[in-house]
């Protein structure tokens, strides 16, 4: 079966990364004997200044276009002369939630050779995946203002919880810490992270659907759990410790970009916007920005949207409900922590090597 993959390069640095990302594939298609069709789609600041709506980087309609392809590949958004809050709620936001993108599959491994900023952490200490929920929390856009722009100004912004949200979440937690602990990988441990001593609402249903949903279907996957201000100390002081956790939407935007930071930065943190069910399509994306001054230097790092490939990869389904390219992506991982080494650091400008010999390495370790 043929691979068909949008493609949305983005803005800034984008583009750059995410040819390196296209690179990758057709070599590894090549290698494995699988065929692929790519179509690249513009969406992003520059078009949004010549053509878009107030508040609509992307339409229901290019959304829905969007759903006949395998998987989405995206570059990165935020361009310098578009105001912040617009290509984020506008186009990755709007993605997410039209799409039904309800898991946010972030994975927090040190590669060989990066450097961590945490001491005496090595890879076997950093290895450890955050899942975390993509459609409810602070994200909903619940909320307004009242008096705008007088003293009595008011605004509220509301956390959402509801069951469904959280149990989806959740049973895609379960299941993937029970996978990984047939496969021979992690200790069968799922840490929910919450704040139940304040939030005692959310907080609470998320809990309890947690204890719930654990006894009676995963009774073998030891339950933990951390709220969010102490996960953040052990994730710095004992990484190691974790296996998988499951957080809501707010606590996981911020707690893997902590996570992305003892990885080794945002140049090799790559995450996956994924809908599981039947018919779903995902979106995979290096988890950094689009940092415009590097635009066009050929200096960014293009491991992270090589790992969002090769989570692409291991996580698609085919039409027959199969992870047909599971052995493709698995080699593309193995191809990135073989060049990680080569690399003096993951910064921009600072590899030893340019965006585009970057993405050659990759496909010589393939
Ligand atoms: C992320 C980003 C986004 C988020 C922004 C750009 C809206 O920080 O993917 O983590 O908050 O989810
Ligand atoms: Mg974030």
């Amino acid at each position: 079966m043929t691979l068909n993959l949008a493609v949305l390069p983005g803005d800034g640095t984008g583009p750059e990364v995410t040819r390196e990302a296209v690179k990758v594939l057709a070599a590894i298609a090549k290698a494995e004997g699988f065929e692929y069709k790519t179509a690249e789609f513009d969406y992003g600041g520059d078009r949004w200044m010549r053509e878009g709506e107030p508040d609509e980087v992307i339409s229901d309609a290019q959304l829905d276009e969007l759903r006949a392809f395998d998987a989405i590949l995206l570059g990165a958004i935020g361009h310098p002369d578009v105001k912040p809050g617009i290509l984020e709620k506008g186009l990755l936001l709007r993605a997410r939630f039209f799409l039904d993108q309800y898991i946010n599959l972030r994975p927090v491994k040190l590669y060989p050779g990066v450097d961590t900023p945490l001491k005496d952490k090595g890879p076997e200490d950093i290895n450890f995946d955050v899942i975390r929920e993509n459609t409810e929390d602070l994200y909903c856009g619940c909320g307004g203002f009242l008096r705008k722009g007088t003293q009595q100004e008011v605004a509220t912004q509301e956390m959402i919880a509801t069951r469904f949200g959280a149990e989806r979440c959740l049973r895609y937690a379960f299941e993937y810490c029970k996978a990984k602990q047939a496969a021979g990988q992690g200790k069968g441990m799922l840490t929910l992270v919450h704040k139940t001593n304040v939030l005692t609402y959310c907080g609470d249903l998320w809990f309890r659907a947690f204890e719930e949903i654990g006894e009676a279907d995963y009774p073998d996957i030891k339950r933990d759990y951390n709220h969010i201000d102490a996960a953040c100390m052990w994730f710095v002081k004992n990484p190691e410790f974790y296996d998988t956790v499951v957080v809501p939407n707010m606590f996981g935007d911020i707690i893997t970009d902590l996570g992305a930071m003892i990885q080794g930065g945002m140049g090799i943190a790559a995450g996956g916007n994924i809908n599981p069910d039947a018919g779903g399509v995902s979106m995979y994306e290096p988890i950094g920005g689009s940092a415009p001054k590097y635009t066009g230097q050929d200096v960014i790092n293009p491991l992270a949207a090589i790992g969002a490939l090769a989570m692409l990869l291991q996580t698609t389904r085919d039409n027959a409900g199969q992870f047909a390219w599971k052995s493709a992506g698995d080699r593309v991982e193995n191809a990135i922590k073989a060049t990680t080494p080569k690399l003096e650091s993951l910064g921009a400008g600072r590899m030893g090597y340019s965006t585009t010999q970057v993405g050659d390495l990759v496909c010589e370790a393939l």
